[in-house]
C-alpha cells in the first residue's frame, strides 16, 4: 500500500514538473526579443528597437571586394541634430548603417537592388560611457550577433582617422 502510494506521488509530482517546465518554455519563446539580444564587446551597443522606420540620412555604395550597397538612418536625435548643423551630436544620437551586397536587378538589366544583407553597424553617441572614443559606442552585427572582439577594434580608429572634426561621423545628409 505504502509502495502505490510513494509511487504515486513521484508520478504526479513529475507530471508537474513536467507542466511547469513546459510553460516556462512558452513564457521564454514569448518574450520580447529586446530581452535577449546580443551585446558587442567592448562598447555593449545592441541593435536599437525600430530602427527600420527611422529617417535615412544617405545611400552609399562600397567598391570591390566588398560590393556593397548601404543606407546610413539616424534616430530622431539624429536628424535633429543634423537639420540645425548641431556638431557634436548630443547624446542619445543613434546611427544605424545597414550594408547588401549589390544584385543586378533580376527586373532590368542596368539597375542594381540590394542582395543578401551583409552587416548593421550602430553607433550611440553616450559622451560619459564611451569618453575614451570620442562619445561613441560601436557594434556591428552579422545576422542579428555582435562580430567579434578584433573587428571592434577597428572601428573607432578609422573613424578618428578621417572625420574627426565631423564627431567621426563619415556619413553627409543626402541632397
Ligand atoms: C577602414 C575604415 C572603417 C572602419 C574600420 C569602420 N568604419 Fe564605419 N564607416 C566607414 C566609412 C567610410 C563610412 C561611411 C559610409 C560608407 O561608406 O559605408 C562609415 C560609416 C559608419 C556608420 C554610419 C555613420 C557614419 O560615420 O557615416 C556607422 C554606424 C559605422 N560606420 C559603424 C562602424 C562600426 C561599428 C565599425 C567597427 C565594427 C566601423 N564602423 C569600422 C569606415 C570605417
Amino acid at each position: 500500500m505504502r509502495a502505490i502510494r510513494t509511487a504515486y506521488v513521484v508520478l504526479s509530482t513529475a507530471l508537474l514538473l513536467g507542466a511547469v517546465s513546459a510553460d516556462q518554455a512558452i513564457a521564454e519563446s514569448a518574450k520580447p526579443a529586446a530581452a535577449t539580444k546580443a551585446a558587442s564587446p567592448i562598447y555593449g551597443v545592441t541593435i536599437p528597437d525600430g530602427y527600420r522606420k527611422w529617417q535615412m540620412i544617405a545611400p552609399a555604395e562600397e567598391a570591390a571586394p566588398l560590393d556593397e550597397l548601404r543606407v546610413v538612418l539616424g534616430n530622431p536625435a539624429a536628424i535633429k541634430a543634423i537639420e540645425s548643423s548641431t556638431l557634436p551630436y548630443p547624446d542619445g544620437t543613434i546611427l544605424v548603417k545597414l550594408a547588401y551586397k549589390r544584385k543586378q536587378s533580376p527586373d532590368f538589366e542596368s539597375a542594381t537592388v540590394p542582395g543578401q544583407a551583409t552587416t548593421v553597424q550602430v553607433m550611440v553617441k553616450d559622451s560619459r560611457r564611451y569618453a575614451s572614443t570620442g562619445g561613441w559606442g560601436f557594434g556591428r552585427f552579422i545576422n542579428g550577433q555582435p562580430a567579434d572582439l578584433a573587428q571592434h577594434q577597428t572601428c573607432f580608429a578609422c573613424h578618428a582617422a578621417r572625420v574627426k572634426d565631423r564627431d567621426y561621423v563619415f556619413t553627409r545628409y543626402a541632397p
